[in-house]
């Protein structure tokens, strides 16, 4: 990877290295090729959010520790002359590479996963190219979604319900800025439309399309990721617009598990850690958490990227030995497990509570924030 810090305006990286992204890619498939393959594992995995984050390392994992095969659907930008594509886009190409060096199919469709024509796509790829999926992860991470049904857009938006959100936040740069933040109340139609966009109803409609066209194995399962989070975070996540979405998204996958009884299909949700991807780092106030959460979790030896946590999802909750996946009282399997360790939120608490506009670059793990969000983009930060 290119050595370089690249623009950043508001906390969104401004610069991409195509080499440096594909690079990315290589070493999580490194990675997870040291790792043991799983016995027990999804043969036919469908992504839907496949080329970042969560979503490309949960393929990853499918594919080359599980010899899975994969068909990823994503919303990538293609390189123009006067500017490159997003990251996923190279993420894409140089996945379906190392799929095809390795004697793995590997289909990556580009498109707007929530539309009805890129559900017919997928259904007609499936069954001429595909077959059935054993294995559906549910991965979109976007900020707007056209209802297939009404044809009116929703942007999902990151505000607090109830009251005012005031917080510092660091805006990464040259100077790496600490500053206050002040984000007004959601409104009653920022809430129904975060839902919208990043709630189960897309989700389900996925499922009951597949389902429809007997495109989902029999003891097949779907999985979607949530996030929760510590008191820190609560007033713009959990408590926030986005976090009543997220609670939709929980409580669809009790219905999706119904919907899937006459194949003995199951739905999921894994709660997983907060991690620097593309669409965490829009949000406020995160970049100061993560920050102080890479601090304390490096130092104990419990730090994971997004590669090591679908590893842990594939291999110790959803397909382990003892054939029983460990779920909380509200279905959800737990990969944030490691970050609410009450002794790691007590050194977050102590860091954050310890901060000053003096000392904020020395008590948080900034550098460590940085080459994540670096990386994503294909540079690693200079020397
Ligand atoms: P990301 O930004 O890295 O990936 C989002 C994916 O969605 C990309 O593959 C992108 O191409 C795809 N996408 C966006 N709009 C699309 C559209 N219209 N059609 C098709 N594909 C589209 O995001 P990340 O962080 O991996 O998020 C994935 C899920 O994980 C989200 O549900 C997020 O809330 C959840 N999560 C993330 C955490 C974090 O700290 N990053 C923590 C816990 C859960």
């Amino acid at each position: 990877m290119i050595k370089k810090n690249p623009k950043i305006k508001n906390n969104i990286c401004l610069e991409i290295d195509p080499d440096g992204c594909a690079e990315h890619v290589e070493n999580q498939v490194d990675f997870i090729k040291e790792q043991p393959n799983f016995e027990n594992c999804p043969k036919k995995v469908l992504i839907l959010g496949g080329s970042g984050g969560y979503g490309l390392a949960s393929r990853i994992v499918a594919a080359f520790a599980g010899n899975a095969d994969t068909l990823a659907v994503s919303f990538e930008r293609e390189p123009t002359e006067r500017r490159p594509g997003s990251p996923g886009y190279y993420s894409n190409r140089k996945f379906d590479e190392l799929a095809a060096a390795s004697g793995l199919k590997a289909i990556t469709i580009e498109g707007d996963a929530f539309t009805d024509e890129t559900k017919a796509t997928v259904a007609k790829t499936m069954k001429e190219e595909f077959g059935k999926a054993d294995m559906v992860i549910y991965s979109l991470a976007a900020p707007m979604r056209t209802d297939p049904k009404t044809g009116i857009i929703h942007k999902s938006t990151i505000k607090p319900i109830g009251q005012k959100y005031e917080s510092e936040t660091v805006i990464l740069g040259k100077e790496d800025e600490l500053k206050m933040v002040t984000i007004d109340e959601a409104t009653e139609e920022d809430i129904v439309s975060t839902i919208k966009v990043m709630g189960g109803e897309d989700w389900k409609l996925w499922i009951e399309y597949l389902l429809k066209e007997d495109l989902i194995d029999d003891n097949a399962i779907t999985v979607a990721y949530s996030y929760i989070g510590p008191v820190q975070t609560q007033a713009i996540y959990r408590t926030g617009a986005l976090g009543k979405a997220k609670e939709h998204l929980e409580a669809t996958a009790f219905e999706l598990t119904e919907l899937m009884k006459p194949i003995n299909g199951k739905s999921y949700i894994s709660v997983n850690k907060a991690l620097v991807t593309r669409a965490s780092s829009v949000i406020p106030a995160m970049p100061i958490y993560i920050s102080a959460l890479y601090d304390v979790m490096k130092e104990k030896g419990t730090h994971e990227d997004c590669i090591q946590q679908m590893y842990r999802m594939f291999a110790e909750k959803l397909y382990n030995k003892d054939n029983v996946v460990p779920v909380d009282d509200a279905n959800r399997i737990h990969l944030d497990d490691w970050e609410m360790e009450p002794d790691v939120q007590a050194k977050v608490k102590e860091i954050m509570d310890s901060m000053t506009p003096e000392n904020y670059k020395e008590v948080l793990d900034l550098e460590g924030y940085k080459r994540d969000l670096y990386e994503i983009h294909g540079f690693a930060p200079e020397d």
